[in-house]
């Protein structure tokens, strides 16, 4: 039997893609649920459904889905909008504020996030949460020569920070810019706008896995009565 967590991120893929309309310039996120968006994207492209759509990726992961399920690219030095983005994340609380940065995409995804015009979040109901910082640790872009002064004045603000290691790599996991991830477990996120600011502001910092007010729609794939459906 199929994995009901992989059910749910497929059928919330697919309402974001569905979603998509003819002549969009698409902002493609990263992660396991946004790469069946990109492939729903990909094949309502092929079936003729969908027609002159423009992809700009959030990772090295996107293109290359992107190029696999045929959806043409952009960069953001060609085009002067982004109409839709999707992406996934790793929290989502009540005001539709997210952490993300899991799969150390979060720099390039806010950059295409908050640029577009609407922002789809997709997720599985496990990622809902009613304060951020409670099941996942808030992910921060450091430039390498940086990474200790950086994790010094992360413990002054209060967190506990944590070099992110490769898994099938010996050292840390290098981003697809070339920095390194801390990993920064905070007690209690009161403040999540204020937060976001105060840890872009140490210098090293490229930037935090904290979304506040970039987020339109939330797509939630949850699973009631055995069936997958999407709110
Ligand atoms: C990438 O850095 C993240 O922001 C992802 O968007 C996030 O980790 C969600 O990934 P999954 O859809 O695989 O859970």
């Amino acid at each position: 039997t199929a994995d009901p967590v992989k059910v749910m991120k497929e059928q919330v893929g697919k309402a974001a893609a569905d979603r998509v309309k003819s002549g969009s310039i698409v902002g493609l996120g990263t992660g396991s649920t946004t790469a069946y968006a990109i492939q729903y994207i990909g094949e309502r492209l092929k079936s003729g459904d969908l027609k002159d759509i423009q992809g700009i990726p959030t990772s090295f992961q996107a293109t290359v889905l992107a190029k696999e399920y045929g959806i043409p690219l952009t960069t953001l030095d060609e085009v002067d909008r982004i109409d839709v983005a999707i992406d996934g994340a790793d929290e989502v609380d009540p005001n539709k504020n997210l952490i993300k940065g899991g799969g150390a995409a979060h720099t390039r995804e806010k950059i295409v996030d908050s640029l577009a015009e609407e922002f789809i979040v997709v997720v599985d109901s496990s990622k809902m949460v009613d304060r951020l910082g409670s099941t996942f640790l808030l992910p921060v872009e450091v430039l390498p020569m940086a990474m200790t002064p950086v994790m010094k004045a992360i413990e002054k603000l209060g967190g506990q920070p944590q070099l992110r290691m490769g898994v099938k790599k010996a050292g840390p996991v290098i981003s697809d810019q070339g920095n390194f991830i801390i990993d920064v477990k905070f007690d209690r996120i009161d403040n999540p706008a204020e937060l976001e600011k105060t840890l872009n502001n140490i210098p090293g910092v490229l930037e935090n896995g904290l979304f506040v007010g970039v987020t339109d729609v939330v797509l939630i794939g949850e699973i009631k009565e055995n069936q997958p459906t999407v709110r």
